[in-house]
This record gives structure tokens, sequence and C-alpha cells, in this order.
């Protein structure tokens, strides 16, 4: 036991020698595998900070940790992407999941601590994910039937039509489109009561609040079977047994926290040790698959449920959610750029309840840096070792750990301090690391306020007769710093490991269990002033700034094209209106047989007479995708024999060249423009 003051009642005093001799206990922690459909943006980050938070102060605190990331990277959207990039979907994947600030760059740049990283397209992912499937058929939980249904695209997923909001996808808003096709199905209905046990009666899903959006939305209405393979597409896992057939993709991606560790693979060998998951930290809208199908599906291969599903909240703009089709999104290269990566880290996690939503702005972020980072940790830190400096070198003298006398401010600090570490756990084991940061800030508030209580400009006055005073009070700062330092790592890694050298705090004394132990720092250790750690923001600079990175980043973005030089010779105005522009609207659309560039329409001009044009653009378009448009044609050109059909006028495109290849875009009109208005 450190010989230290007014032990008292304290906690501190010496570590938990239980502890100590405890076996590793471990820790498997998940976030969702991503869609590398499009750049992540701060909602993703959002999701992955908080699991790396939970895995590096899991570590800190002993665990033997497992954290697994990765990518989700078959199903539909994909296919339907690569498509429109012109690349394969592997190739189209790999640029996002690998390239210039692909996932794994982010992940990189953010200092994400994952031990493992799992791309849903590995080779012993697809062949366990073909494994799992035929073991689920074979006990009679999948089985073949016909699916029809609402499908939404983007979402990839089914939904029945009770689950329609406005006729639309309940999760993204927007249209869904009837399918049917022969599909094989999961017996889901066979498990609704045990699920609902589960969600019940246990503490599997988190925060309580989404038991009940899940009993009440999907388990009470009647879970119905899930419909678990396509045959629309192919770019997925395919069913061995039954060619044509992909698997579902929720049903290839939510296993992946488990072939990761090696279920029916050689790949890995640890899943007897991990599995079963501790923590699959999930974003709210897809709490449905982890903990209504997740657990049905290992019910059925007879496999364990991890202990618990946390559901965190979305980050909104606008109070909308971030989308790319949306366009709004935050880009966090831009903001780990300016404001450094622990700060974004720290205000995704500090400013937000876990569970909940939270507004994002810019504002905000650079409101919790200048007030947390720079006014409250990085005063603190500044001041106490620029005192240690200025009054004492840098290096306090021996015996300032201790002090007869405690004044009521000593004892009130040591003991928040002392008492930290007990709180923070409670909050990081209830999953709020906004609440574990809140308690870790109140005690650096106290201390500053110490400063003042303590005034050591004052002391220094007569260092005669207040030296050794002004000692145990810098002292004392020194310890509150370290102990904050310590249970900050987990959100500030980096930071934290330029704060323990400014304050001299060696390893020994930035453990998790040093952080119990008040009087850990040595009495002489050297303390040095180093660069500011979190300098101050000027707001409305720095917002300038950030709008002028985005509006660049927005043109980087955009396709580099070649523009056909602009005519030169001048028409004149009453030729030019000899040009009869209609609004038309297609009532029908096919290729032109034998012929690879023609489209034939049937068009409704507003005469009641159908009209007929061909167009050259079978390369651009799907004629099923046409229908029901409108579009701009000129309808007084002589009319044109085709491949044998007469066209009688011309559709009206936008062309251009990217990447030495010829684009082109039909002008479409508002649906409310009627067919035969005149565009002049
Ligand atoms: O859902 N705020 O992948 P994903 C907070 N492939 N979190 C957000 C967010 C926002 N604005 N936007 C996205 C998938 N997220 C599946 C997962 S797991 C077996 C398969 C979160 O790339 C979202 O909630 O669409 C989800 O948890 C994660 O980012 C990945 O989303
Ligand atoms: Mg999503």
């Amino acid at each position: 036991m450190r010989n230290c003051v007014n032990p008292g009642p304290l906690p501190f005093g010496a570590a938990d020698k239980k502890e100590k001799t405890m076996e590793k206990k471990k820790f498997y922690i998940t976030t969702p595998i991503y869609y590398p459909s499009d750049k992540l943006h701060i909602g993703h980050t959002y999701c992955t900070v908080a699991t790396d938070a939970m895995a590096r102060y899991k570590r800190l605190a002993g665990y033997d940790v497992m954290f697994l990331t990765g990518t989700d990277e078959h199903g539909q959207k994909i296919e339907q992407k690569a498509n429109e990039a012109g690349v394969s979907p592997k190739e189209f994947v790999d640029r996002i999941v690998e390239g210039p600030q692909g996932v794994k760059d982010l992940w990189k740049l953010m200092n994400i601590s994952n031990d493992r990283f799992i791309r849903t397209t590995d080779d012993y992912h697809v062949a366990a994910v073909q494994r799992i499937f035929k073991k689920m058929y074979d006990n009679g939980d999948i089985y073949k039937g016909a699916y029809k249904g609402k499908y939404c695209t983007p979402c990839e997923s089914f939904w029945t039509e009770s689950q329609l909001v406005d006729g639309c996808c309940p999760d993204c808003g927007r249209p869904v489109v009837d399918a049917e096709e022969e599909a094989y199905f999961f017996r889901l209905s066979k498990y609704a009561d045990r699920i609902r046990d589960l969600l019940e009666n246990t503490d599997f899903l988190q925060p309580r609040s989404r038991v009940n959006e899940m009993v009440k939305n999907f388990i009470d209405p009647g879970l119905e079977d899930l419909c678990v393979s396509r045959t629309s597409f192919t770019w997925g896992v395919p069913v061995d047994f039954d060619p044509g057939h992909v698997v579902y993709v929720w049903v290839d991606a939510l296993f992946n926290y488990a072939t990761a560790m090696g279920y029916l693979n050689d790949a890995y060998g640890d899943y007897d040790h991990y599995w079963p998951a501790d923590y699959h930290f999930v974003g709210k809208e897809i709490v449905r698959f982890h903990s209504i199908i997740w657990p049905a599906m290992l019910m059925s291969v007879g496999e364990p449920l991890p202990k618990h599903v946390f559901g965190h909240g979305w980050l909104l703009l606008d109070g909308g959610k971030m989308s790319k089709s949306k366009g709004n999104v935050v880009d966090p290269y831009i903001l780990a750029e300016k404001f450094g990566v622990d700060a974004l880290r720290f205000f995704l996690m500090r400013t937000f309840p876990f569970g909940s939503d939270g507004n994002f702005s810019n504002e905000l972020l650079i409101q919790t840096i200048n007030t947390d980072l720079a006014n409250d940790l990085g005063n603190l830190v500044s001041r106490t070792t620029a005192m240690v400096g200025k009054y004492f070198g840098g290096q306090l003298p021996e015996g300032c750990r201790t002090w007869d006398a405690p004044e009521n401010f000593d004892t009130d600090l040591i003991a928040m301090v002392s008492a930290l570490r007990d709180t923070y756990e409670t909050q990081m084991e209830a999953c709020a690391p906004h609440n574990a940061l809140a308690e870790v800030f109140k005690v650096i508030q106290r201390a500053n306020k110490y400063i003042d209580e303590t005034a050591p400009w004052a002391l220094a006055k007569d260092m005669e007769a207040n030296g050794k005073r002004l000692a145990h009070v810098l002292y004392n700062l020194l310890e509150a710093t370290r102990v904050c330092g310590i249970l900050l790592i987990p959100f500030m890694p980096e930071s934290m490991e330029k704060l323990f050298r400014q304050i001299g705090a060696g390893a020994e004394a930035q453990t998790w269990d040093s952080a119990k132990v008040w009087g850990t720092l040595p009495e002489t250790t050297a303390v040095v002033k180093g660069e500011n750690l979190f300098p101050r923001i000027d707001m409305d600079k720095a917002l300038e700034e950030l709008e002028a990175a985005a509006e660049a980043a927005k043109k980087a973005a955009l396709p580099a094209i070649e523009l056909e030089p602009q005519l030169t010779e001048k028409v004149d105005f009453d030729t030019f209106c000899k040009s009869d522009f209609r609004a038309v609207k297609v009532k029908a659309c096919e290729n032109v047989k034998k012929s690879e560039k023609l489209l034939r329409f049937t068009l409704d001009d507003g005469t009641g007479t159908d009209r007929q044009i061909l167009s050259g653009i079978a390369k651009w378009y799907k004629p099923e995708d046409l229908v029901g448009k409108t579009l701009v044609a000129i309808v007084n050109l002589p009319p044109r024999k085709m491949m044998g059909h007469e066209s009688n006028g011309m559709l009206i495109s936008a062309v251009h060249t990217e990447k030495g290849e010829e684009k082109l875009n039909l002008i479409m009109v508002d649906d409310c423009i009627p067919a035969g208005a005149k565009l002049c």
C-alpha cells in the first residue's frame, strides 16, 4: 500500500488482487458489416467508433477481446451499381473496400482496432454459407415455394402489404415493386414463441425500448416465413444444390459473425473460443434482422445465441437520416483532417446518447471540441504541466504525494478521482459511453476548480513557506489528470499517449488497475510542457472552411466530362421557332428485332393518335424502364424509315463523353407536364 493521505473510507490504496489472478475473460464484439455500394459517411463512422471504444475499453480492463468488422458485398444493389459503373461486381466492391478512401482506409484513419476483417466474398465464407444453407434445408427449416411480395430494391428487403408505409418501403420511404419468383423459405414462424421469449424475458436486445418496437411491429402481427433465396440476379452465394438460386443477402451477411471465427470452415479456428458473441452493435434499422431472424437461424442450426444486440440510433442531418442517395452525407475525411481523428471520435461518443438519434452539425462539433477538449481537458493539462515547469523546473520534489492537513477540496478531489473508475465502468458496461464520458468530465471540471481553490500562483509567491504545499497541490492535479487520461484511452488513444508523456506517466501509471490507485505517479517524475493537445477552434473561420471543403469534394466527385464544342454559327429566331418540341409520354417501348441500337416507342403526344418514334439508344436504356416516363420530342421532322419502321420525330437526349466513352441521358420532364404540352 502506498503512503498517501487520508485514506479513510475512500476506495483507493490497492488494486483488487483478485482481478489480477483471474483468468482473462473473452469479449467478442462486432459492428455490422458495411455495404460497399458507396463511400462511407459519418453515420457509418459513428457505429464503428462506438464499437472500437467498447473494444478498447474491454482490452484496457484486461479482457481477451475479439473485435470483428467487415463488408457485406453481395446482393442486387451491388450488382446494379457495378453494371452502372461498367465493371464486374467484384471489381466494383474491391475498389470501395480496398481502394483509396475505401472502407479499410477509413478504419485505418479513424484508428479502428479491429482484430479481424471479413469480406463476404471471401472464399471460406462463401463455402461456409453454402454448408449452412444446406444444413437448414436438410433439417427441414428451409423449403421451396413461390414468393409474391413487395420488394424494395435499394434495401434488398421484401415486405408484406401491411408493413408498407403509404405504399412505400418502411425503412427508406422509396417505392416498392411487385415481385414474384420461385424461392426457398426459412421457417421463421416456427421460432416465433422462442423469439418472443428471448426478447421479452431476457436482456438480449438493448436498449429496452427496442424490444417493444420488435414485438409490436413484427412478433404480435405474426411472424411469417422468410424468403431466403433469389433467382432474379446472380451476384450472391449460389445455392449449390439448386443452380439459379442465390442465398438471400441477409442470410449470407448475418452468418459472417460466425464464419469469421471459423464456423463450418477451416480458415479460422477460434469459433469455440469466442462464440457466442457478447455484443452485436447495430443501427436501429437493422435490429429486426439481428434480433429476430439471426437468433432464429442460430436456433435452426443448433448454435448458441449471441448474448446481446444493441440497437443504436442514427446521426441525423437537418432532422433526416444521412444517406448518399439523399445527398446529405458528411465526409469523415474532411472532419478528421480539420479537427483530428481523436477530437472527431470523442465528439461522436460524448455528444449523442448511444441508444438515441442525434442531430449532427458542424457547430456542435466545434463547440464540443472547444468546451470539453480545448477548455476543460486541454487547460487542465497545460496549466498543470506549465506550473510544474515554472515553479519546480519540471520535476516535483520528494514527499509531494502526502500532506498532513488536507483541506476539504483536497479530500473532495481525491474522493472523486478515486470513485471515477467504478462509475465509468458501470456506464460502459451499460453501453452508455456518453455517460461514462460525462463522469470523466465532471472530474476534469472539478480539477480545474481545484486550481482556482488552491491558487497555486499565490502559493508560489512564498516558496519557502508554501513550496511543499504547492508541490502537493500540483501532484494532486497530475494524479487527477492521469486517472482521467486512462479512462479516455478508449476514446482518444493517440492523444492520451501524448498526455501521458506530458505528465510523465509511464506504462505502469497508464493501466486499468492503476486508475483505482491514487498516488501511482512517482513523485519526482519528469513533466514536460508539450504541444497543445487540443487547440481552440475559431468557429466562424472553421465553418467557412468546411463549407468550401465540402464544395470542393462535391466537384471532385463529379466525373471529368469532355464537352462538345459549342456552335458559333447563329440561327435566326424565326427558324428556331419552326422546331416543334413537345412533351410525350411513353405508352410502350420495345427493342427493334435484329437491331442492337434501336428502340421503338409508342408515344402519347396529346393528339389522341399514337406517335411512333425510333431512337438509337438501346445501349443505354432497357425498354421496360422507360414506360410511363415523360420525354421531350421534336415532332415536325419529316418521317424516316429505320429497319422497316417509320419514325415520326426525334427524342431529345443529353450526350457527353466520359473517360472516352459516350454517355447518353434522355431528357425526362416532370410527370405533371401533360402529353402534348409545347416546349418553348
Ligand atoms: O446495414 N447514423 O450496412 P450499411 C448512424 N450490410 N448509423 C448509421 C447511419 C447514420 N446516419 N447510416 C448508417 C448494412 N449507419 C448491412 C449490415 S450486418 C450482418 C449487415 C449504420 O452499410 C447502420 O445503421 O447500410 C448500420 O448499422 C451500419 O451503419 C452499416 O450500414
Ligand atoms: Mg443500411
